[in-house]
């Protein structure tokens, strides 16, 4: 799970430096990052959302909450980014702004996200869960995978 996290991190970080540095040219690049962070964290959530998150939920059912509220949080940054980015208008100093703000804000929903899961139920889950239990769930996840 770590290593999803790392490897959306790196397309954030790229993200992130185009949108600081917006200019029209830079706008492809823009999309592709978008796109890239879209389909790991489609892949992620899932392997959350169906095997991880029920398995640490009834360890710590408050914790889990504000995790699922998270991820709803994040798709809706990313429909609204999707929308703003399918009406481009790359001379139109505006829609240049509003692409930043979103998009920083999209950035800033899945860092802090990513933040918050491996502070708090990244800890839980490696302090409660036995060994068997946390190979099982790699395994799961890595079927996941697979399907994709
Ligand atoms: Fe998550
Ligand atoms: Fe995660």
């Amino acid at each position: 799970m770590r290593a999803d996290h790392r490897a959306i991190e790196e397309h954030l970080d790229r993200l992130l430096a185009a949108l600081l540095d917006l200019r029209p040219e830079r706008i492809s690049e823009i999309q592709a990052s978008v796109a890239k962070i879209q389909a790991l964290a489609k892949l992620h959530f899932r392997k959350e959302e169906e095997i991880f998150y029920p398995t640490v939920r009834p360890l710590d059912p408050d914790l889990l909450h504000p995790m699922g509220e998270q991820h709803e949080d994040v798709r809706k940054a990313e429909r609204h980014l999707a929308e703003i980015l399918a009406y481009r208008h790359a001379s139109d100093t505006r829609w240049m702004n509003n692409l930043r703000s979103f998009g920083i804000a999209f950035h800033d929903r899945i860092q802090h996200h990513i933040v918050d899961e491996e502070d708090q139920l990244f800890r839980v889950a490696g302090e409660r869960l036995t060994i068997e239990d946390q190979e099982s769930l790699a395994i799961a996840m890595a079927g996941i995978e697979k399907q994709s």
